[in-house]
């Protein structure tokens, strides 16, 4: 009876490591490269082409030609500073990103398609982000949002 407890404990070991991060690159779906890192998540999210060939967000989330949809600009610099403990432009009393909490993080809603959001889920028609890709996202902001 030990021996399968003692695997389990190996196993569990494992995950604090940094091998549970690899298994995330099965759960993204379209984006294989992505991590829970902001770097990660600006290229191979918010800059990048969805399966329909349009730019997932920044196409209207920039001020490239235009002001920026919602008044978030998620291309370059701007991004990190435009999201991490900011209000939203058009919820009251919403954050975009809260550091440790993607439940009350005001783009995970968005994201979600959530109940009680002010306009309509993002991206803005779908395809929507891959249930993996919500995933890796909430992760980024559970471990405290950080400019990485
Ligand atoms: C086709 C244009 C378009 C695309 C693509 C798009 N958005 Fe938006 N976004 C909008 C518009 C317009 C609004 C403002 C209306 C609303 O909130 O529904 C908005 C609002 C938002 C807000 C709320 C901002 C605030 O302060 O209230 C967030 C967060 C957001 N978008 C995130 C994203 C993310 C992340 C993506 C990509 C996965 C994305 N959007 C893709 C047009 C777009």
């Amino acid at each position: 009876m030990r021996r399968p407890i003692g695997i389990l404990a190996v196993v569990a070991a494992a995950c604090l490591s940094a091998s549970c991060d690899e298994n995330l690159s099965t759960i993204a779906g379209p984006t294989p490269a992505l991590t829970p890192t902001f770097s990660s998540i600006q290229r191979d999210i918010f800059a990048s082409t969805d399966s329909t060939g349009r730019l997932a967000c920044s196409g209207c989330h920039t001020s490239v030609n235009r002001v920026p949809a919602g008044g978030l600009n998620l291309t370059g610099d701007l991004a990190y500073e435009q999201l991490v403990n900011v209000a939203s432009a058009r919820k009251a009393g919403a954050i975009r990103v809260v550091p440790g909490d993607p439940d009350n993080s005001y783009i995970i809603q968005k994201i979600e398609g959530r109940s009680g959001i002010v306009g309509v889920r993002m991206p803005l028609t779908p395809p929507y982000l891959s249930d993996g890709q919500i995933t890796i996202i909430r992760r980024w902001i559970e471990t405290g949002a950080a400019r990485n």
